[in-house]
Protein backbone atom coordinates (compact mmCIF):
# COMPACT_ATOMS: atom_id res chain seq x y z
CA UNK A 1 0.00 0.00 0.00
CA UNK A 2 1.29 3.68 -0.79
CA UNK A 3 0.98 6.59 1.47
CA UNK A 4 -0.69 9.30 -0.15
CA UNK A 5 0.38 12.71 0.18
CA UNK A 6 -2.10 14.75 1.73
CA UNK A 7 -3.04 11.30 3.86
CA UNK A 8 -4.05 11.67 7.60
CA UNK A 9 -0.59 9.14 8.49
CA UNK A 10 1.55 11.25 6.22
CA UNK A 11 0.28 14.74 7.52
CA UNK A 12 0.46 13.26 11.95
CA UNK A 13 4.40 12.41 10.60
CA UNK A 14 4.88 15.86 9.75
CA UNK A 15 3.66 17.48 12.61
CA UNK A 16 5.83 15.17 14.66
CA UNK A 17 8.65 16.05 12.40
CA UNK A 18 8.02 19.57 13.27
CA UNK A 19 7.28 19.26 16.78
CA UNK A 20 10.47 17.42 17.33
CA UNK A 21 12.54 20.49 15.55
CA UNK A 22 10.61 22.71 18.39
CA UNK A 23 11.62 20.79 20.68
CA UNK A 24 15.57 20.89 20.02
CA UNK A 25 15.26 24.37 19.43
CA UNK A 26 13.83 25.04 23.10
CA UNK A 27 16.58 22.53 23.86
CA UNK A 28 19.84 24.52 22.55
CA UNK A 29 17.50 28.05 24.03
CA UNK A 30 17.61 26.24 27.26
CA UNK A 31 21.78 25.61 26.90
CA UNK A 32 22.57 29.38 26.02
CA UNK A 33 23.77 30.33 29.63
CA UNK A 34 26.62 27.62 30.77
CA UNK A 35 26.10 26.14 33.71
CA UNK A 36 29.02 25.70 36.16
CA UNK A 37 27.40 23.27 38.39
CA UNK A 38 26.87 21.10 35.10
CA UNK A 39 30.13 21.52 34.06
CA UNK A 40 31.61 20.08 37.65
CA UNK A 41 29.25 17.00 37.44
CA UNK A 42 31.30 16.71 34.16
CA UNK A 43 34.38 17.60 35.79
CA UNK A 44 34.55 14.95 38.64
CA UNK A 45 33.18 12.39 35.87
CA UNK A 46 35.80 13.06 32.90
CA UNK A 47 38.65 15.27 34.51
CA UNK A 48 39.08 14.70 38.08
CA UNK A 49 40.73 11.73 37.79
CA UNK A 50 44.06 13.20 36.31
CA UNK A 51 43.55 16.93 37.53
CA UNK A 52 43.42 18.29 41.11
CA UNK A 53 41.55 21.37 41.86
CA UNK A 54 43.10 23.16 44.52
CA UNK A 55 47.02 24.68 45.06
CA UNK A 56 49.86 23.06 43.30
CA UNK A 57 48.50 19.19 43.80
CA UNK A 58 49.72 17.41 40.70
CA UNK A 59 48.02 13.73 39.68
CA UNK A 60 49.00 12.51 36.01
CA UNK A 61 47.96 16.24 34.70
CA UNK A 62 48.50 19.67 36.54
CA UNK A 63 45.97 21.21 39.06
CA UNK A 64 43.44 23.49 37.41
CA UNK A 65 43.43 25.71 40.23
CA UNK A 66 43.09 29.38 39.20
CA UNK A 67 43.37 27.87 35.24
CA UNK A 68 41.20 30.94 33.85
CA UNK A 69 43.95 33.49 33.25
CA UNK A 70 47.32 31.54 34.16
CA UNK A 71 49.86 31.05 31.85
CA UNK A 72 49.83 27.71 30.07
CA UNK A 73 52.26 24.99 30.53
CA UNK A 74 53.00 26.50 33.69
CA UNK A 75 52.08 25.16 36.76
CA UNK A 76 55.13 24.66 39.76
CA UNK A 77 55.90 20.97 40.33
CA UNK A 78 53.97 19.59 37.17
CA UNK A 79 55.46 17.23 34.61
CA UNK A 80 54.43 19.05 30.71
CA UNK A 81 55.17 17.72 27.15
CA UNK A 82 57.83 19.38 25.82
CA UNK A 83 54.52 21.28 23.44
CA UNK A 84 52.93 22.45 26.40
CA UNK A 85 55.98 23.31 28.28
CA UNK A 86 56.75 26.30 25.55
CA UNK A 87 53.07 27.24 25.25
CA UNK A 88 53.70 31.35 25.45
CA UNK A 89 49.60 32.15 25.93
CA UNK A 90 47.58 32.57 28.80
CA UNK A 91 44.41 30.44 29.12
CA UNK A 92 41.04 32.47 28.36
CA UNK A 93 37.89 30.79 28.44
CA UNK A 94 38.09 30.55 24.52
CA UNK A 95 41.49 28.99 24.59
CA UNK A 96 40.06 26.56 26.95
CA UNK A 97 36.78 26.19 24.94
CA UNK A 98 38.80 24.83 21.95
CA UNK A 99 41.60 23.19 23.83
CA UNK A 100 38.88 20.96 25.13
CA UNK A 101 37.05 20.57 22.00
CA UNK A 102 40.65 19.24 20.61
CA UNK A 103 43.66 20.03 22.54
CA UNK A 104 45.97 19.27 19.73
CA UNK A 105 44.55 21.46 17.70
CA UNK A 106 45.66 24.56 20.10
CA UNK A 107 48.67 22.73 21.29
CA UNK A 108 50.43 20.22 19.00
CA UNK A 109 52.02 17.56 20.59
CA UNK A 110 50.20 18.45 23.88
CA UNK A 111 49.74 15.29 26.19
CA UNK A 112 46.46 15.95 27.11
CA UNK A 113 44.19 14.24 25.22
CA UNK A 114 40.11 14.14 26.20
CA UNK A 115 37.77 15.83 24.21
CA UNK A 116 34.44 17.13 25.14
CA UNK A 117 32.84 17.17 21.69
CA UNK A 118 29.46 18.78 22.57
CA UNK A 119 29.84 22.41 22.71
CA UNK A 120 27.09 22.91 25.30
CA UNK A 121 28.79 20.59 27.84
CA UNK A 122 32.01 22.20 27.07
CA UNK A 123 30.55 25.91 27.97
CA UNK A 124 29.14 23.99 31.47
CA UNK A 125 33.04 22.81 32.29
CA UNK A 126 34.92 26.19 30.89
CA UNK A 127 32.22 28.02 33.09
CA UNK A 128 33.53 25.45 36.19
CA UNK A 129 36.50 25.99 35.16
CA UNK A 130 36.53 29.57 36.05
CA UNK A 131 35.37 28.89 39.45
CA UNK A 132 38.44 27.50 40.33
CA UNK A 133 40.52 29.61 42.72
C1 LIG B 1 44.13 10.90 31.47
C2 LIG B 1 44.47 12.08 32.22
C3 LIG B 1 43.77 13.38 31.90
C4 LIG B 1 42.42 13.61 31.85
C5 LIG B 1 41.29 12.62 32.07
C6 LIG B 1 42.27 15.02 31.58
N1 LIG B 1 43.48 15.62 31.47
FE1 LIG B 1 43.85 17.61 31.18
N2 LIG B 1 45.84 17.23 31.15
C7 LIG B 1 46.43 16.01 31.33
C8 LIG B 1 47.86 16.12 31.16
C9 LIG B 1 48.88 15.00 31.28
C10 LIG B 1 48.10 17.49 30.89
C11 LIG B 1 49.45 18.10 30.55
C12 LIG B 1 49.55 17.97 29.03
C13 LIG B 1 50.89 18.35 28.44
O1 LIG B 1 51.87 18.54 29.21
O2 LIG B 1 50.96 18.44 27.19
C14 LIG B 1 46.81 18.16 30.88
C15 LIG B 1 46.65 19.51 30.67
C16 LIG B 1 45.45 20.18 30.79
C17 LIG B 1 45.30 21.62 30.74
C18 LIG B 1 46.42 22.65 30.57
C19 LIG B 1 46.94 22.99 31.97
C20 LIG B 1 48.09 23.99 32.02
O3 LIG B 1 48.68 24.14 33.11
O4 LIG B 1 48.40 24.63 31.00
C21 LIG B 1 43.97 21.88 30.91
C22 LIG B 1 43.30 23.24 30.91
C23 LIG B 1 43.31 20.61 31.05
N3 LIG B 1 44.23 19.59 30.98
C24 LIG B 1 41.96 20.46 31.26
C25 LIG B 1 41.31 19.23 31.36
C26 LIG B 1 39.88 19.08 31.48
C27 LIG B 1 38.89 20.22 31.61
C28 LIG B 1 39.61 17.74 31.48
C29 LIG B 1 38.27 17.05 31.49
C30 LIG B 1 37.39 17.36 30.39
C31 LIG B 1 40.89 17.05 31.40
N4 LIG B 1 41.88 17.98 31.32
C32 LIG B 1 41.06 15.66 31.45
C33 LIG B 1 45.80 14.83 31.64
C34 LIG B 1 44.43 14.65 31.65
Amino acid sequence: MRARIGSARCRAAWVAACGATIGLAAAAAAQAAPDPVAGGATFRARCAICHAIVGQQTKVGPSLAGIVGRPAGKAPGARYSAALGRADFRWTPARLDAFLADPAAVVPGTAMAVRLADPAQRADVVAYLATLK
